[in-house]
């Protein structure tokens, strides 16, 4: 058994905005990982199979929104088999040669991280597929008519792919997974336990009804969780002697812009957009995205997951549409509601 793998990367492709702080929160271990409980299932299986037969396990895919847990769970699956990690992603790999990089210095039994897999170019994923299958690489030597091609062995290993969005995995490169799970957002009361537990770790004394009140507003989502506590925990250090009870988070809440649903700025410059400017939809993402000046990818990663979730927005053929949910949510008059006001009169 070798040591807890620790997430770092192998060639300069982590994850930048991660803090050595939020790293200290990560779970290491399956029991340490709140929630999913059916994905949990499945995978203590799948590893503790893999653990009889002296095998590496099957190649996963872990799909879904931003700070669900999913290179939490590739550091897990390392963990929990004693085996080393490599950590990379799909923007980083440019080149054939960058792939074939790594397989070749991979040791036996290792798992290989690859964040945002969706984002491979199409000459890495193409060498990636006799990887997966028959641990075999193919290297092209030369160029042109004289070019020629050599087969190499790799050692057995175990892929993991994290994705934002299973619409833009290849059919070939899914296909090629053992086993392909969708994170869901989390539940209150699943992330009222990340709460406790991280304020634990960063030595915050915190009130069951303050953890409810982060755990509320934080979107679904455990890296939100935590980014809130922690902004939270200034707060209370600034303004309140460092505890954290229910009326210290709601007004460092306030205060950071977080809303009662857990909308920040973003998200309701998004629903504002779409009720205000554009008349409640349909309105087309790219034209949405422009209008609150971000990428439509993270307008469509980051923010409409949540929104959707909630019921507030709604996608169609022809657009997003702000559902009357929306309209009240903002103090807005949604004009199919005051419709039924007025039907209701009758
Ligand atoms: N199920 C979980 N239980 C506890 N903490 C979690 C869980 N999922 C995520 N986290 C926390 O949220 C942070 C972000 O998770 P991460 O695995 O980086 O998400 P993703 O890779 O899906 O964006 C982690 O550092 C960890 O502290
Ligand atoms: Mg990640």
């Amino acid at each position: 058994m070798r040591e807890e793998a620790d997430l770092r990367p192998v060639a300069a492709t982590a994850d930048p905005t991660e803090s050595a702080e939020e790293a200290g929160l990560r779970p290491r271990r399956l029991s340490e990982f709140v929630g999913q409980s059916a994905l949990k299932e499945h995978l203590s299986i799948m590893l503790e199979a893999a653990r009889r037969r002296e095998q590496p396990v099957d190649h996963l895919l872990f799909a879904g929104p931003p700070g669900l847990g999913k290179t939490s769970l590739a550091g897990i699956v390392a963990n929990e088999v004693g085996a080393g990690l490599r950590v990379t992603s799909g923007p980083a790999l440019v080149r054939a040669g960058d792939l074939a990089a790594i397989l070749t210095n991979i040791t036996e039994g290792d798992v290989l991280f690859v964040d945002e897999i969706h984002r491979l170019g199409r000459a890495v994923e193409e060498i990636l597929y006799p990887a997966m299958e028959d641990f075999q690489l193919d290297i092209v030597l030369g160029k042109g008519p004289t070019a020629r091609s050599i087969r190499i062995d790799l050692p057995r290993f175990t892929l993991v792919g994290a994705t934002t969005r299973t619409g833009l995995i290849t059919g070939p490169l899914r296909d090629r997974f053992g086993f392909v799970a969708r994170l869901d957002f989390y539940s209150h009361s699943e992330l009222q336990t990340i709460v406790d537990r991280s304020a634990l770790i960063l030595g915050t004394a915190i009130d069951p009804l303050g953890s409810a009140e982060i755990a509320r507003r934080s979107r679904g989502t455990p890296r939100i969780a935590n980014r809130l506590l922690k902004r939270v925990r200034d707060f209370a250090e600034v303004r309140a002697a460092g505890h954290v009870d229910l009326e210290v988070a709601r007004q460092g809440l306030d205060l950071f812009g977080v809303d009662e649903l857990g909308l920040d700025k973003v998200d309701r410059a998004i629903l504002g957009a779409v009720c205000s400017r554009f008349g409640g939809g349909p309105v087309g993402l790219s034209t949405l995205a422009v209008s609150v000046g971000e990428e439509t990818d993270t307008v469509e990663d980051v923010y409409e997951p949540f929104l959707l979730q909630l019921g507030l927005l709604m996608r169609t053929p022809r657009g997003r549409v702000a559902m009357p949910a929306a309209w009240k949510h903002l103090g807005l008059i949604s004009p199919q509601g005051s419709e039924a006001e007025e039907t209701s009169l009758f």
